[in-house]
């Protein structure tokens, strides 16, 4: 990954923070999208401690902002004059909810972030990546976009759609040498799934992160650092001809039937 360019959004934490230190300690070039301003500082700064030769820039954006991923994708292309490659990371989870009782507000936040961001994302730039006749986009979907999640509906219909979205990129702009794919992770453990543990189990959350373990036929939940690993192989060169797929890392449980 050489002196690629790649954007990450969520980068201050989880699966955007390894993926953003899987990248750089191939030689990337990083520009650090989040929200969260002092969280997304102490990341940047967390990369330049270990490998100081590595070029980072960080942006404060809101992902379901319009305005702010142009101006994450402008301030990349005045920074580092192309875009390689876009790992398309941001996204929450929403309250757990039984469908007919989901709070409305909270639906519209998760439709906002996980589908509008990633769609905003792939919008502004691709355009960049065509002028280049190259690039690579990892759009994060999860399992709750293959299956159904219990108490998750607007989390898995958004998720669906960035699966979907991914199809579409791949068929419509593979002629121009961008390849866009998508990942769909288990329970990995971040903040976002610790807090999830919390929500299951509020007196003991511990008790159900062991409890979700044993369900997975591995028996463990993944690590940021397995799935930085895959998605660094999709953003880059290594990858030629993977494109429109939506491809699990999970230890194998979206294929578990009944007890494993
Ligand atoms: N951890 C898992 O097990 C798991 C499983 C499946 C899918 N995912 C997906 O992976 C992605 C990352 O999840 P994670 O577990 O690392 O979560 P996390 O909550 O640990 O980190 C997410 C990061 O994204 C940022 N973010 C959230 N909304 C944003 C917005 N609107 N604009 C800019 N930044 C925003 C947060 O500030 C945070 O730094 C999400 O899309 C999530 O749905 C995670």
């Amino acid at each position: 990954m050489n002196n690629k360019v790649i954007i990450v959004t969520g980068a201050a934490m989880g699966l955007g923070l390894a993926a953003a230190q899987e990248f750089a300690a191939r030689g990337a070039k990083l520009v650090l999208v989040d929200y969260n301003k002092e969280a997304l500082e102490k990341a940047a700064d967390e990369i330049r401690k270990e490998l100081p030769a590595v070029e980072i820039a960080t942006y404060v954006a809101d992902v379901s902002n319009e305005e702010d991923v142009k101006g994450y994708v402008a301030l990349t292309e005045s920074k580092f004059g192309r875009i390689d490659g876009l790992y398309n990371n941001a996204g929450i989870e929403g309250r757990q909810a039984p469908l007919t009782e989901y709070d409305l507000d909270v639906f519209k936040k998760v439709v906002d972030i996980n589908l509008m961001g990633v769609y905003y994302g792939m919008r502004y730039v691709i355009p960049v990546m065509q002028k280049q006749k190259y690039g690579r986009i990892v759009n994060v979907a999860s399992v709750g976009g293959i299956r159904g999640v219990v108490n998750q509906t607007p989390y898995v219909a958004t998720k669906h759609a960035v699966s979907g979205m991914t199809k579409n990129a791949a068929i419509e702009y593979g002629k121009d040498g961008i390849l866009t794919n998508a990942i769909a992770p288990g329970a990995i453990l971040t903040p976002m799934v610790a807090e999830a543990f919390k929500q299951v189990n509020p007196g003991n959350p511990a008790e159900a992160e062991r409890e979700y373990a044993q369900r997975n036929p591995i028996r463990a939940l993944g690590q940021p650092e397995h799935v930085a690993k895959l998605v660094a192989f999709l953003i880059g060169d290594e990858n030629g001809y993977v494109n429109g797929q939506t491809i699990a890392i999970d230890g194998g449980e979206s294929n578990l039937y009944g007890n494993s």
